[in-house]
């Protein structure tokens, strides 16, 4: 039992028994071919836990929106071949999402997903944030545990949140600010500085009243970002060089002024030589969203040096899913961090608020309340 939450060895023997393993098998995909497969792989310690001791498994994930109904296009079918090669003789249910009781949280659906099984286990962290049926609904009923991927994520996340070495930096870039408010106001509360890359630093320019041209900013969170700058301006790292492309398309490198009919797209090199320090004398950095377009070579240079930076530092570096993780993965540097998280909400919400759902729902399991 961690923070009272059960782990495998609470569920007993679980020789003979048929266990229910929520996984994250949401896989990025281009067409039916999976670019990515670090979620499947990420679930094999738990799944080979389990079977080695001489459980049936079967596992349940979604796949993209599909919004209540089957539709061909988010069909499991790849994710089922690539496990059958990963951890033969697994079961995977298809797409979750193709029943509307899944993101209902509708107890028929669950009552459905269980009928036969003896044991759930969760190792869906990046859907943990989500109170869906399959992460909220099986414990209820079922004795419960989280799998080791899962246990992972929430020792490396919280241990940020709560034993935080210093100087702890937190690198957040991405497109919009509003999507991360939370917890930018969360990590302000604990990091020693925030490094602000990305989109988002458009919105804290309009803040401080600088020209932004046209790039990309959210205009109901100016008064946000301006509070935020009031407040803790002396950790706020911002930009102090833009790269974009100016009012004839061509690619230009300004200070923090941008003219009219620009765009930014990434930071300028100055900047990400003054990240990538920050970066190098931390203990500890939490890094979640690019520094700009970096799917376009023009402006990937920004996202590739902090890369870099996390993956040289003696700091203990942590990369939040999504985005940041690609980008890492794209310039090879995905083995050279300490902990990639296999989740992008999920790890925001969980240094946001300190606890989940799906945490919840593991902790009130007919198991976890025999236990305490
Ligand atoms: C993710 O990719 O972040 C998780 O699988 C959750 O997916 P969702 O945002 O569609 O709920």
């Amino acid at each position: 039992m961690i923070n009272g939450i059960p782990t495998l060895e609470d569920l007993g023997d679980v020789n003979g028994k048929r266990v229910f393993v929520r996984t994250d098998f949401n896989v990025p995909l281009d067409g039916s071919t999976i670019t990515d497969d670090f979620r499947i792989r990420a679930a094999l310690p738990t799944i080979t836990w389990l079977t080695e001791r001489g459980a049936s498994v079967v596992c349940a994930s979604h796949l993209g929106r599909p919004k209540g109904e089957p539709n061909p296009k988010y069909s499991m079918d790849p994710v089922r071949a690539r496990l059958a090669e990963l951890a033969p003789g697994v079961e995977l249910l298809e797409n979750l999402r193709y029943d509307a009781g899944e993101e209902g949280n509708d107890p028929a659906f669950t009552a459905s997903l269980i009928d036969g099984v003896d044991l759930y286990v969760n190792d869906a962290f990046g859907a943990s944030h989500r109170a869906h049926a399959s992460i909220v609904g099986p414990p209820q009923t079922l004795p419960s545990a989280m799998g080791l991927l899962l246990a992972k994520e929430v020792e490396v996340l919280l241990g940020l949140r709560e034993h935080p070495k210093r100087p702890f930096v937190a690198v957040l870039g991405g497109a919009k600010i509003s999507d991360k408010l939370g917890v930018v106001e969360a990590l302000l509360g604990v990091v020693d500085s925030l490094v602000i890359g990305g989109a988002m630093c458009f919105t804290f320019f309009a803040a401080q009243g600088k020209s932004i041209g046209d790039s990309l900013f959210e205009p109901d969170q100016v008064d946000t970002c301006r509070r935020i700058l009031a407040e803790h301006g002396p950790k706020v790292h911002l930009p102090d060089d833009i790269v974009g492309l100016n009012a004839d398309g061509v690619f230009s490198t300004w200070g923090t002024s941008l003219p009219a009919g620009s765009k930014g797209f990434d930071i300028g090199p100055g900047s990400a030589a003054a990240f990538s320090d920050v970066v190098m004398d931390a203990r500890m950095v939490f890094w979640n969203g690019p520094m700009g377009m970096f799917e376009d070579d023009r402006f990937a240079a920004g996202t590739r040096t902090v890369a870099q930076a996390m993956a040289d530092t003696k700091a203990f570096t942590v990369v939040g899913g999504g985005d940041s993780a690609a980008a890492l993965a794209q310039f090879g540097l995905d083995d050279d961090v300490d902990h990639v998280s296999t989740g992008g909400g999920a790890s925001l919400e969980l240094l946001e608020l300190g606890d989940l759902p799906g945490l919840a729902a593991l902790r009130g399991a007919p198991n976890a309340q025999e236990g305490s």
